[in-house]
C-alpha cells in the first residue's frame, strides 16, 4: 500500500496535560511515568506552516490530553482557521474548562465538530468515571451549544459516552437528555487502548456479566494499518508517534525540531513500520499486536437481547429520567438553572 505524499489528517498535542482522572484512560497512570508540558509556539507554527502547503483533510489539536489545558488553544486555533481555511478543525474535550471566555472564543472559530466526552448524568457517576463535576460539564456545554445557535455558527456539538458498568445505568437517560437539547449523542465501546489500560482493571469496567461480556470483545487482526499511511501524530515536544493509542511513547518516528513533517514521513523508521505492515508482519510490533484485542463492542441486536433476557427491576438500565433529575435538583439547586426539569 502506497503512503500519501504527506498525511492528510493531524493531531498536535498543543499540551500533554489533562484536568480529569478518567477511571478508563490511560492519562492519569501514564502522565506520572512521563515527560509532560506545553508545545512552544514557535514549533506550533512551525508545524502549521508546513502544513499549509498541503492538502489536509483535518486537523486536531489535541492527543492523550485535554485541549482546553493549553491555555492558548482559541489563538491556536484561530491561527489553523487562518492558514488552513479549507481544512475541518475539531476539538475533543471532558468540557470542564469550557469558561464563558473559552466558549466566546469558540464560538468565533466556526470549528466543524465540537467533541465532549461526557460519561454519566449523575454528578456521583461522574465524580467516579472522570474525577470531575458533571453539572458544571452539563452548564458549559448547554452554555456552548446556545451560544454557537445563537451565533448561527456551524459547529456541531457532539456529546459522546462511553457503555462502563458505572454509566450503563444512565447512558439511556443521558442520550435522552441531550437529545431533548437539541444535542447529538453517541454511544462509544470501551477498548484497552493497545494495551495500556492493565488488563483486571479493563474487565472490571466492562458493562454486563463475564459471558456476555466476553462475547462482545472482538479481536482484530492487526497484520497492518491504514494509520500509517495517512496520519501522523505530533506530541508536545515535538515527537512524532503512529497514533493516539501510543501512550507510553514506544516508537518516536522523528522530531519535528530537527526535520521537517515531510522527511520524518519519508524517512526510514517510518518506512520501516510501513514494510512490516505491506508484509503483513505488524503484529511482530507489541503496541500493534495489543491494538487489535480487548474491543469491546455494541452490537446493538445482541445488546437488545441482553437487556431482554435480563429484565428484572435492578438490571435494566432504562433510568427513570425525571426522577433522576428530581433528584439532581434536590441535591444541586444550580442544576434548576441547567434546564435539567422539563
Ligand atoms: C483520550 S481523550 C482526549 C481528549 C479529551 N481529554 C476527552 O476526553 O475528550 C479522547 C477520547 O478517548 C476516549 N477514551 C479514553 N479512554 C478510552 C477507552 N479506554 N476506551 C474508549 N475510549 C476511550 C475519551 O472518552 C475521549 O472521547
Ligand atoms: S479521557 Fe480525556 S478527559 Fe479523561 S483522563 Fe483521558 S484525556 Fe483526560
Amino acid at each position: 500500500m502506497n503512503a500519501l505524499h504527506f498525511p492528510n489528517n493531524f493531531q498536535i498535542q498543543t499540551t500533554a496535560y489533562c484536568n480529569a482522572k478518567c477511571s478508563f484512560c490511560p492519562y492519569p497512570v501514564t502522565s506520572k511515568e512521563q515527560a509532560m508540558g506545553n508545545m512552544d509556539e514557535e514549533v506550533f507554527r512551525r508545524i502549521v506552516d508546513e502544513i499549509s502547503e498541503h492538502p489536509v483533510a483535518m486537523v486536531q489539536p489535541f492527543l492523550m490530553a485535554d485541549p482546553l489545558m493549553d491555555k492558548r488553544i482559541v489563538p491556536r486555533l484561530a491561527y489553523l482557521r487562518e492558514r488552513l481555511p479549507h481544512v475541518r478543525l475539531n476539538i475533543t474535550t471532558n468540557g470542564y474548562l469550557l469558561t464563558p471566555q473559552t466558549t466566546a472564543g469558540l464560538v468565533a472559530l466556526d470549528l466543524e465538530t465540537i467533541h465532549i466526552s461526557s460519561n454519566g448524568i449523575h454528578p456521583a457517576t461522574y465524580r467516579r468515571t472522570m474525577g470531575i463535576d458533571g453539572l458544571s460539564v452539563l452548564r458549559n456545554v448547554n452554555q456552548l451549544h446556545d451560544a454557537l445557535r445563537q451565533a448561527g455558527a456551524r459547529t456541531q456539538v457532539i456529546v459522546t459516552s462511553i457503555l462502563l458498568r458505572e454509566t450503563r445505568e444512565e447512558i439511556f437517560a443521558a442520550r435522552d437528555y441531550w437529545k431533548s437539547r437539541g444535542i447529538t449523542f453517541y454511544m462509544n465501546p470501551l477498548n484497552d487502548r493497545a494495551g495500556n489500560i492493565a488488563g483486571a482493571d479493563f474487565e472490571d469496567m466492562l458493562p454486563f456479566d463475564q459471558d456476555f461480556n466476553r462475547a462482545q470483545l472482538l479481536q482484530y487482526d492487526m497484520s497492518g494499518c491504514p494509520a500509517l499511511y495517512f496520519y501522523m501524530g505530533i506530541l508536545f515536544n515535538g515527537d512524532v508517534v503512529t497514533c493516539c493509542h501510543d501512550w507510553r511513547r514506544s516508537l518516536v518516528l522523528g522530531n519535528v525540531r530537527e526535520k521537517s513533517l515531510f522527511d520524518i514521513w519519508h524517512d526510514a523508521p517510518y518506512r520501516r513500520l510501513r514494510q512490516l505492515s505491506d508484509a503483513g508482519r505488524l503484529c511482530e510490533r507489541d503496541l500493534c499486536a495489543k491494538c487489535g484485542t480487548n474491543r469491546f463492542s455494541i452490537d446493538r441486536g445482541a445488546l437488545q437481547d441482553y437487556l431482554h433476557r435480563h429484565a428484572t427491576e435492578n438490571e435494566v438500565p432504562e433510568v427513570n429520567l425525571a426522577k433522576m433529575f428530581q433528584h439532581i435538583t434536590e441535591t444541586d439547586h444550580e442544576s434548576l438553572k441547567l434546564g435539567l426539569v422539563h
